[in-house]
């Protein structure tokens, strides 16, 4: 069997068009969405990340509020931002990138932005709500494979999936809402201290990588007619690229594509579908805010 590769990047393309013709209408009603990226520092992924989201924003026709700190920003400094962002009436959305620097408490600030306001969904009041399955802003990540999921009609209702990770921007929330009774999968997460990963996955008809390590699944550990979605984002040294590296994921690509049924590339898989995602979720923000 080769696998049907899953164009996460199409697929993005075509919800942000979706995204797009909806910020028009509401734009009519005199609302224009807008979203403010904060990126503290020069970590290389983040900068490449926040460009990502600043394009795709102008795509859909909403307001780009990018702001990008020095290191050296302070975290009462960075505090005092998103307090003034909160109050600002014209702002829907606040995503502040991660990682943050070092000095600078990640917790405090993620406590920090109105859960109205939280489109990333990373506030204990939104990860709570979504536990408990009430109306919450969805992580991006996670709403991207799903909807990448039923965008293919790939089915969840009585089927085995294994989560490789158990991070709170993946692994946690992908494991909940998959177990939802909407989706009604049986989810087992596996991590470090996880004795028989292998097996597991060999077990299951959706896979779902999110380890950050390149070649953590392997051919042998996927069932045949499975489906794989790998969401790591991995730099590989690779001296004919120009900037010096390329993109991996966490799953042996090659290997796996000639025995699922389904999976997603990196880079052009679930990437861009968490930016497509970030997208619904700051137009979701805008119409709660009228
Ligand atoms: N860093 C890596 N992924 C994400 C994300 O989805 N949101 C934020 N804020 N930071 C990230």
């Amino acid at each position: 069997m080769s696998a049907e590769i899953i164009d996460g990047f199409g697929i993005a393309k075509s919800v942000r068009e979706d995204v797009a013709k909806q910020v028009t209408e509401l734009k009519r009603k005199g609302v224009a969405p807008c979203l403010a990226v904060v990126l503290v520092g020069e970590n290389p992924a983040s900068v490449s990340y926040v460009r990502g989201k600043a394009k795709a924003l102008n795509e859909c026709g909403m307001i780009d509020k990018s702001i990008h700190l020095p290191e050296s920003t302070t975290e009462e400094g960075l505090l005092q931002l998103v307090d003034s962002l909160n109050k600002d009436e014209n702002v829907h959305g606040i995503l502040v990138q991660l990682p943050l620097p070092k000095h600078i408490n990640e917790n405090k600030i993620i406590d920090a932005i109105a859960p109205k306001k939280d489109v990333d969904g990373f506030t204990p009041v939104n990860v709570g709500n979504m536990l408990i399955g009430r109306d919450c802003y969805l992580p991006c990540t996670p709403h991207g494979i799903i909807e990448l999921l039923k965008r293919k009609n790939i089915q969840t209702n009585g089927k085995s999936v294994c989560v490789l990770g158990r991070s709170n921007i993946v692994g946690k929330p992908i494991s909940i809402l998959l177990s939802r009774k909407e989706y009604n999968a049986t989810v087992t997460m596996c991590h470090t201290g996880t004795q028989n990963t292998a097996e597991i996955c060999q077990n299951a008809d959706i896979i779902i990588a999110a380890v950050g390590r390149p070649g953590t699944v392997t051919a042998d550990m996927v069932k045949d007619g499975a489906t794989v979605i790998d969401v790591g984002v991995n730099r590989i040294p690779d001296t004919t690229k120009k900037n010096g590296f390329r993109l991996v994921g966490d799953c042996d690509f090659e290997a796996i594509k000639e025995k699922a049924a389904f999976i997603t590339p990196v880079p052009r898989g679930v990437g861009p579908m968490t930016i497509a995602m970030l997208m619904v979720n700051t137009l979701d923000a805008a119409r709660k805010q009228i």
